[in-house]
């Protein structure tokens, strides 16, 4: 499958962001940083939306997030490790191994960040190198890595690059609410703990469902409604106790680790959720519970 772009990076070292050289206008990804919010003209000035437990204006949130995924950047990964005691590497194993994902398929992760989920999935797309030189011709498979955050994007292009991963990967800095891409250019697009933070998930839901090529199916991974009552004080102390202490430890900042707390408590719930996807036009919509419902993995085709 081809895109439609010339993907390739450039780093620019006056501003320190990647940036995309895409071969198409995109609206949301010119030269300014990403972290800026997009011109929200439309939007009224007495619109608010959360940013955790706060009311912030609609135009402010995606420029808080962006300061939240800069301070974290570089300590991501090993904090992920951290506050969930290695689990969410199980989270993402089942989300890719359960995708339905082939050799050959182009794929976007969305909101990819460091590149976990881009890595599992690049794995089962790119045709083996026996299997090419039998074949003598290209691999097909692609994956995408698109992130609104040049920081995060910058450590995972690091962090793949140096386990070898190169052939078939493209990093695009792009907002999921616009994304830079032509209709039906995917197989499959993931997003996985990023809708959380997205301002209009609406928006984000839409664009999914419209570069997805019919057939093509969308996941959502992300932190949900923990269904057993009786572990719910015990999440709730893990989520505002430990996880700002181990934030301030490790990563010299507990207020963004508060926020995710908080940003998980907010964000829909998994039959709220399924309806959105639905809205956005994704047809036999269903998702699973993993955890006792810490985390859910929603499932959506374009059809
Ligand atoms: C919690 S991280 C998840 C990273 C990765 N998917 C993982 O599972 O480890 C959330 C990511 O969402 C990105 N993000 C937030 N808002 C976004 C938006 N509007 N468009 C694209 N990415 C966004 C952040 O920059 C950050 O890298």
């Amino acid at each position: 499958m081809k895109i439609n772009m010339d993907s390739s990076l450039r780093r620019n070292d006056d501003e320190k962001h990647i940036q995309p050289s895409l071969g198409m206008e995109c609206a949301q990804c010119d030269n300014r940083r990403m972290s800026e919010p997009p011109d929200k003209s439309a939007t009224t000035a007495a619109s608010t939306t959360h940013f955790g437990y706060r009311d912030v204006p609609v135009g402010e949130k995606q420029k808080l997030v962006g300061e939240v995924f800069t301070s974290v950047a570089r300590s991501y990964d090993r904090m992920n490790d951290l506050m969930s005691l290695g689990v969410h590497r199980l989270w993402k194993r089942y989300f890719v191994g359960t995708s339905g994902v082939k050799r050959g398929d182009a794929v976007l992760d969305l909101a990819g960040g460091t590149g976990d989920i881009a890595a599992l999935l690049h794995e089962r797309v790119l045709r083996q190198a026996q299997d090419r030189q039998a074949h003598d011709d290209p691999p097909e498979g692609r994956v995408v890595l698109g992130d609104i955050n040049g920081d995060m994007l910058s450590v995972g292009r690091d962090r793949l690059t140096d386990r070898g991963l190169v052939q078939g990967i493209d990093y695009v800095q792009c907002n999921a609410e616009a994304l830079p891409f032509p209709d039906r250019s995917f197989d499959l697009v993931t997003i996985a703990f990023g809708l959380r933070n997205v301002t209009d998930k609406q928006a984000a839901l839409r664009e999914m469902h419209r570069v997805l090529k019919i057939g093509g199916r969308a996941l959502v991974l992300e932190f949900s409604q923990v269904k057993a009552e009786w572990f719910r004080p015990i999440y709730d102390f893990h989520s505002f106790k430990v996880l700002p202490r181990l934030g301030k430890l490790f990563a010299k900042d507990a207020g963004s680790y508060q926020y995710l707390a908080e940003s998980i408590r907010k964000h829909p719930p998994q039959d709220e959720l399924k309806a959105m996807m639905e809205a956005a036009g994704f047809a036999r919509c269903s998702y699973r519970d993993l955890s006792a419902g810490i985390v859910a993995i929603h499932s959506g085709y374009s059809v």
